[in-house]
């Protein structure tokens, strides 16, 4: 069996696609509320809410593109997002991307932690370094710090996390009406965390949740990322589709996770995925038609998308050119090196980031489709899918409707949560 998580990517949903749904207000928060419901439905094991805490301005040095195109802007603050999903559902579970490089770690573990308490365990975060240089000057920042540095910089502080979030004790809470105890003093402990970056006294005012603590998700791909990934997260994202790339990156990070002294198990890699579930082949062929010749804006939407997380002004350089070798970036740096692998150009870049590549597999019936999972699956050694998607009606309708009662009556992924909590659907299978 392997597990399903939805990509939400935070912004008007379906915007600039024939899926946009009028019927929904785009600052409604019902649109988000149904989808979370219908992929509860479906027994996905979490919804991940994607963040970048800027309205970018690098393509084209202007903010024209992302404001006409709706990308990353406008954006709602995924753990606020996160509270109004979560109250909608009560088993699928929520996973707010949040930053280390901006939020006091105080404040983060507090915000994760009343999330989890109030869900009865079904949250976590998404650790991200963010990689925007214009979201480092909302913060009083001259700017990122350096790409490793950010590394060691939220080892710190996932470490001081995890410490907050263990300073209550398992039966702290007594809550006993009779003797008028609510919590027991001598199992609420001070953390004392003074580190290179961080300082914190504690203990966190928010005890923990049924399942301990938050689960952690993160998608590393720079060696740095990767260990940093491999030491905390319960979840690793991966960027890659082609099945022998996520084979290698999932066979790493269990090597990387043994090495850190976890059980691999523990660790399951989900690799984004966009499958496009048609009627027949007659509209299959239609739709990988249609990705091949893609629009003019939706291309330059999509460099604009990569210019947003690599710092880089890529409207200034030919689109049926690779990006010369020598441009790097400090933003994303294991994405770009698979965006432009193979001597990619920059039109290629954006195919390829829009999951529109010729090769790109998932367009296809619904059976085809659940084929093409199972075989990847097969190929890579398991754990799951990132579905990436506009969260429309129509478009988690046909995941939901006519893909997912495919997968489940082969058995190859749930048709009913076992657990209440978000670590125990990871640990399900
Ligand atoms: C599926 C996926 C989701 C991601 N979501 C976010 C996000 O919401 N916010 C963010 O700043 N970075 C996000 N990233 C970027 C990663 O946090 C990380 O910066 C990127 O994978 C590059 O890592 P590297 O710098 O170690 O190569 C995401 C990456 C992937 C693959």
């Amino acid at each position: 069996m392997f597990h399903l998580g939805w990509f939400l990517y935070e912004a008007v949903q379906g915007w600039g696609s024939a899926e946009f749904d009028p019927n929904y207000g785009w600052a409604d928060p019902h649109l988000h509320q149904d989808m979370a419901k219908r992929l509860e439905e479906a027994c996905f094991d979490f919804i991940l809410l994607e963040d970048l805490s800027a309205i970018p301005d690098t393509y084209g040095a202007s903010r024209e593109v992302y404001l006409r195109e709706a990308i990353h802007a406008p954006k709602f603050d995924p753990a606020v997002m996160a509270g109004l999903m979560a109250a909608a559902t009560s088993r699928i579970g929520i996973i707010p991307t949040l930053t280390t490089s901006f939020y006091p770690p105080f404040l983060l573990a507090r915000q994760v932690q009343t999330l989890d308490l109030l869900t009865g365990g079904r949250v976590g975060w998404n650790v991200v370094t963010s990689s925007s240089e214009r979201a480092a000057l909302n913060f009083g920042m001259a700017g990122l710090p350096e790409h490793d540095e950010r590394y060691d910089i939220a080892d710190e502080y996932v470490r001081l996390c995890k410490r907050l979030w263990d300073s209550w004790e398992p039966g702290a809470v007594v809550a006993d009406t009779a003797s008028g105890v609510f919590a027991d003093h001598t199992k609420v402990h001070e953390v004392d965390f003074s580190g290179a970056y961080y300082s914190v006294k504690g203990p966190l005012n928010v005890p923990p949740s049924p399942q301990g603590r938050p689960v952690l998700a993160q998608a590393g791909a720079s060696p740095k990322g990767r260990r940093f990934a491999a030491r905390h997260a319960d979840i690793v994202l991966t960027p890659v589709n082609y099945p022998p790339a996520i084979k290698a990156f999932r066979d790493e990070i269990r090597r990387l996770a043994a090495e850190e002294g976890r059980d691999p198990e523990e660790v399951k890699v989900m690799a984004v995925a966009f499958p496009h579930i048609c009627r027949d082949e007659a509209e299959a062929r239609e739709v990988r038609a249609a990705m091949a010749d893609m629009p003019a804006n939706r291309v330059e939407a999509w460099v604009a998308q990569i210019s947003a997380i690599t710092g880089i002004d890529l409207a200034v350089y030919d689109l049926d050119e690779p990006l010369p070798a020598e441009v790097n970036t400090n933003g994303s740096r294991g994405t770009l090196d698979w965006l432009r692998s193979g001597g990619a150009t920059i039109r290629e870049m954006a195919l390829r980031m829009a999951r529109q590549t010729p090769d790109t597999p998932m367009v296809g019936t619904a059976a085809q489709v659940a084929d093409e999972m199972a075989a990847v699956m097969e190929e890579v050694g398991g754990d799951g899918f990132l579905i990436a998607g506009p969260l429309t009606p129509a478009i988690v309708g046909r995941i939901v409707d006519d893909l997912v009662p495919v997968l489940q009556q082969r058995g190859q992924v749930r048709s009913r949560y076992a657990g209440t909590t978000l670590r125990s659907h990871l640990g399900e299978f």
